[in-house]
């Protein structure tokens, strides 16, 4: 006889029972195969049973086999039952009826601010522009010094500035990133720099202490207004519609030279004049200018070597302008029944 320990009958039961357990459809045929196999009479207790036949020499081996394929059998079991328990139990795991419709899953969605942002970015994107950003902690320096503000000049005052320290402040415009881009690159150059900006204005439903800009900038040898006018118009026509009709009037910004405001033909009236518009046919929607000789320079150019233009729009406006929102406030509320009207479907669409 050989000494080795002969484990087949083990094993077999082992094998047995895994697919008996594995194959139990519901609870009381798992719980059938429990006692075939684990019960007081079941097939582990008379393999016990049999150790009186063995030598007594191999009987301690015998024994701590069929406990390890005991406790393993039990595990199975143990797996099995928590398993079929999800589906047959009561309570939290129970299945329902599953020939109800199914829940709707509500997801989240673009913010209607975010969504123009990505409409504005391809169309100037499509142009050549590519994207540049600066702080909104920002230092006095770039957001007045280097973009022609005179220190105490009354220009100063219409902004409204939050102010941190002396020379540290909330940017109350994207310009800035115009000189802190420039600082860095030579041109040509054409970049947008959409971002957040603050004044320190009483909210209204056309004013509210936080809103966004869009800067554009565009500097080479021999940039013109004429290129200017037909960067504003062709973004008029890809945003509002190809029938908007563009128009520039003289303004002044410390930091452009000559400077304008932009206006397109009212959507809703189509310029005969409206309440929208002010009755004027018009609306605002960007201000722009050839940049100044002195911010040139402050950025390190030669002026004369240089042209350039710079346009800044505001973006809270053109989402209210394109989707007939009445108070910018409600841009920077969160209220998801409000929003939830720019998610499309299913909150996911992906913008062209
Ligand atoms: N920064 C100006 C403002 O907030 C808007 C502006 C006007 C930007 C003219 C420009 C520009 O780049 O050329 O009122």
């Amino acid at each position: 006889m050989s000494e080795e320990l002969d484990r087949k009958p083990i094993d077999d039961l082992l094998a047995r029972a895994s697919s008996a357990i594995s194959g139990a459809g519901n609870l009381d045929s798992l719980e059938r195969e429990r006692v075939r196999f684990l019960g007081r009479k079941g097939e582990i207790t008379s393999l016990l049973r049999s150790i009186g036949d063995l030598p007594k020499e191999k009987r301690p081996a015998f024994g701590d086999s069929i406990n390890e394929v005991k406790e393993q059998i039990q595990k199975l079991h143990d797996q099995r039952k928590a398993f079929l328990s999800r589906d047959e139990g009561d309570g939290d795991f129970c299945m329902g009826d599953p020939t109800l419709p199914g829940r709707r899953m509500i997801s989240g969605g673009r913010h209607v601010l975010q969504k123009v942002l990505a409409e504005l970015t391809n169309i100037f994107f499509g142009m050549g522009y590519s994207l540049a950003e600066g702080p909104d902690v920002e230092l006095d320096y770039y957001n007045f010094e280097a973009l022609n503000f005179p220190v105490d000049h009354p220009s100063r005052d219409t902004q409204d500035t939050f102010y941190i320290n002396k020379d540290i402040l909330l940017r109350t415009q994207t310009s800035p990133v115009q000189i802190r881009y420039m600082e860095k690159h030579t041109p040509p150059l054409r970049i947008i720099a959409p971002g957040r900006v603050y004044r320190n204005e009483s909210p209204d439903p056309s004013h509210a202490p936080e809103f966004h800009q869009m800067e554009g900038l565009y500097v080479d040898r021999n940039v013109s207004l004429a290129d200017l006018r037909n960067d504003v118009t062709h973004f008029v026509h890809a945003f509002f519609g190809p029938e908007a009709k563009v128009r520039f009037r003289p303004h002044f910004f410390p930091f452009t030279e000559p400077s304008a405001e932009a206006d397109m033909t009212c959507f809703v009236c189509r310029g005969s004049g409206c309440p929208i518009c002010g009755r004027t046919g018009w609306i605002e929607i960007a201000g722009a200018g050839m940049v100044h000789p002195h911010v040139f320079r402050y950025a390190g150019y030669d002026p004369d070597a240089y042209t350039g233009f710079a346009f800044g729009l505001g973006l809270d406006r053109l989402a209210m302008l394109k989707y007939g929102i009445d108070d910018i406030r409600r841009l920077l509320a969160n209220d998801t029944r409000f929003l939830r009207q720019f998610w499309g479907e299913t909150g996911l669409e992906v913008l062209e």
